[in-house]
């Protein structure tokens, strides 16, 4: 038995969690996994989970969810993606199921893929999240490349994605990163979602969102679901991932969506029984706990805000009392400082800031890397958004950082903002500067 069974290679994002802790230096950093650390470099959890938790101690309800889920946690996650007042939800027309996270909302939807329209590939974007290769690999659907990060401008390379989306076949599966794209940090403009939209409908092209990341570009949820709500204007019938794993730091609950648009109820309903119908023999059906966190925290108007306070901090500058009006958020404000806020004195210090800390982040290790000298532009580092950089780093560099500094991060330069802290910028910055500079 199992005498022709090879070593799997190790993973390129949690395979560097796991060297970073067999690592015994003191000084070793992770900036590789992309899970949000306060600026201890300590893992947050969020108030509104706490109370949520506190709510739901003692309840005795452990039975079997349905295998399509919670469904007071379903309802609410699609006013996340769709709109709170969405004629979609109103219609009917969506089939969701709760998924095991983003992941397990993808493979569900890969292996739906593959069922009801055999043959069919998948669109990727060139970087793309390395698990998004191995979900639609094991599921056995062909995978095309489009265009997506322009290396020398570090920016989107949108003529290079359009002509790809433009030279598909008819009727093409693509997947979207709805936000904050993973790995690069780099998203369409309002205006160039607006015209990809125009081409897919030209083409007829089926457009799957995976939003990993709603809260973590602009800090408002609503906002990072622009992408969506222009297909949806557009009358697309699109699928979407959600998860819970970063805005609410429910990482380890595995609690995500996984959602269709229909052309009715009717097919909804058909298109919900055949996701259910997948999703029985894979793991029968999803887990509770994260489930009824999520739906408590949304069903509770209070709780619900708590937690687009703690996702967000939008607040007067403390260092120039700037006040930011939303719109002028990332272009205006962020480029210089750390935004602070009164209106969060109630939350802990430690839990005040994600979206913002990882901002202040960037202009930090951007300005620490000029300060040093640097000949390279790091420009990008504060202009990229979400919680990832993609710092243009090689992976020989990489291999460096992580053999001279114990700097522990994926080969593909990706830096995990959250790793990054106040208590280690400087000594990242120093050596990024050491392997960069010659
Ligand atoms: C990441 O990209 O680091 C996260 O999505 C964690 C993961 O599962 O890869």
């Amino acid at each position: 038995w199992w005498k022709n069974v090879e070593p799997a290679p190790k993973d390129p994002i949690l395979g560097v969690t796991e060297a970073f802790l067999a690592d015994p230096s003191p000084d070793k950093v992770n900036v590789g996994v992309g899970a949000y650390r306060d600026d201890n470099g300590k893992p947050v959890v969020l108030d509104c989970v706490r109370e949520a938790e506190r709510r739901i101690a003692g309840t005795s309800f452990m039975e079997y969810l349905p295998m399509g889920g919670s469904v007071k946690m379903v309802e609410e996650t699609l006013k996340l993606a769709y709109g709170d007042n969405s004629e979609f939800i109103k219609d009917k027309r969506i089939a969701a199921v709760q998924s095991l996270s983003g992941t397990g909302a993808c493979r569900l939807f890969a292996d739906f893929q593959t069922r009801f329209n055999p043959g069919s590939q998948i669109y990727i974007p060139v970087p793309t999240w390395s698990n998004h290769h191995n979900i639609w690999r094991d599921a056995q659907v062909p995978q095309k490349t489009y265009h997506y990060y322009h290396p020398e401008t570090k920016g989107l390379d949108f003529k290079g994605l359009m002509d790809d989306v433009k030279n598909a076949p008819e009727g093409s599966f693509f997947l979207l990163h709805a936000c904050a794209h993973n790995p690069t940090g780099v998203d369409p403009t309002e205006e160039q979602w607006r015209e990809i939209s125009q081409l897919f409908k030209a083409k007829n092209h089926f457009a799957f969102f995976d939003m990993a990341y709603q809260g973590f570009a602009s800090g408002d949820p609503a906002r990072d679901a622009k992408s969506i709500r222009i297909f949806l204007e557009d009358g697309h019938h699109i699928g979407i991932s959600q998860s819970y794993a970063k805005n609410m730091g429910l990482y380890g609950q595995r609690v995500g969506c996984l959602s269709v648009l229909c052309e009715n109820e009717k097919q909804a309903v058909t298109v919900k029984s055949q996701l259910q119908q997948l999703a029985r023999p894979m793991y029968s059906n999803p887990p509770l706990h994260g489930a009824q966190i999520v739906s408590t925290i949304l069903g509770d108007p209070e709780l619900k805000s708590l937690w687009l306070k703690e996702v967000k901090v939008t607040f007067p500058c403390f260092m120039c009392a700037h006040t930011f009006d939303g719109e002028s958020y990332l272009i205006k404000h962020v480029e210089s400082h750390v935004v602070f806020d009164n209106s969060t004195k109630e939350l802990e210090s430690d839990k005040q800031i994600m979206a913002d800390r990882i901002i202040g982040m960037r202009t930090t290790l951007r300005e620490s890397l000029e300060k040093l000298g640097s000949p390279l532009s790091w420009e990008h580092v504060t202009k990229q958004i979400g919680m990832f950089c993609y710092s243009g780093l090689t992976p020989e560099q990489v291999d460096r950082l992580t053999s001279e500094y114990h700097i522990y991060m994926t080969r593909n330069g990706r830096i995990s903002m959250a790793g990054v802290t106040t208590g280690n910028v400087g000594y990242l910055a120093n050596a990024i500067h050491e392997v960069t500079k010659s």
